[in-house]
């Protein structure tokens, strides 16, 4: 309800790992993929809900470059419902003027996937409410050895002298390029680790962390989560 966090302070850029969506299928001895179906039907309604609380970028961490490691059959589970959902929010975030953008190598999904994706940013380019990032085989060490290797190329065509390089050339070339960092890293599923998610652009952002696994991770929920960032007292290294 976005009365509960009225007048609180929202976060500019909210990033989220979406975890837990096997152990909520386990607990109901149903299959993994049931798991993510109800992981990506919440995706929907939850992005929807904090489209309206203020918030300008929301990045979520749907796929990481590290998931292909899963079992063949999870993957291509995990590979239909990103298909069917896509064509789904090509209407779905349409009301509420949510613009989509991918991060991460799409090159690697099936031609069909990439379609949509592309289909999705296509339709949605004009938008002007939330940005909303859909990190999908994204890994940070991945964006960032990409970004290494672009300025490298730059030296090598003398167009950047070495000592000349500034962290803003590290960011330019980054998914995040042009984005504020992420305020506040939501994980689902209990656990306390960043799991290769905006590694970079996490250095000063208010980590939570819940018990709570995603397919639950409702407006009450996210509230809570507003709640205890208004509590933290951020210093960015100063005093
Ligand atoms: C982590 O839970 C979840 C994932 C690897 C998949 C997340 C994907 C979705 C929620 C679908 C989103 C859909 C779109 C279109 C973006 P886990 O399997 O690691 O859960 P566990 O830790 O309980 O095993």
């Amino acid at each position: 309800m976005i009365d509960n966090i009225s007048g609180l302070i929202i976060p500019e850029h909210v990033g989220i790992i979406m975890d837990g969506n096997g152990r909520w299928a386990k607990k109901r001895a149903l299959p993994r993929s049931v798991g993510h179906k109800f992981g990506a039907q919440n995706f929907r309604k939850i992005t929807r809900y904090i489209s309206k609380t203020g918030v300008k970028v929301l990045t979520l961490y749907a796929f990481s470059t590290e998931n292909w490691k899963r079992p063949i059959e999870e993957v291509t589970a995990l590979m239909g419902l990103f298909k069917q959902n896509l064509i789904d929010l090509l209407t779905d975030f349409r009301d509420d003027d949510i613009k989509v953008v991918f991060i991460g190598d799409r090159s690697a999904f099936s031609p069909k996937l990439i379609e949509l994706i592309n289909e999705s940013e296509e339709v949605a380019k004009n938008r002007k409410g939330m940005l909303l990032n859909i990190a999908m085989n994204y890994g940070s060490r991945d964006e960032i050895l990409r970004s290494v290797k672009t300025i490298a190329a730059d030296v090598r065509n003398n167009k950047i002298d070495p000592e000349d390089i500034t962290l803003n050339d590290i960011e330019s070339h980054l998914y995040t390029a042009g984005l504020p960092d992420p305020d506040l890293i939501i994980r689902t599923g209990g656990e306390f680790r960043l799991s290769n998610f905006l590694l970079y652009q996490s250095a000063y952002s208010e980590f939570y962390s819940t018990e709570t696994l995603w397919p639950d991770f409702n407006e009450k929920e996210f509230d809570k989560a507003i709640i205890e960032y208004n509590q933290r007292n951020r210093r960015f290294g100063g005093v």
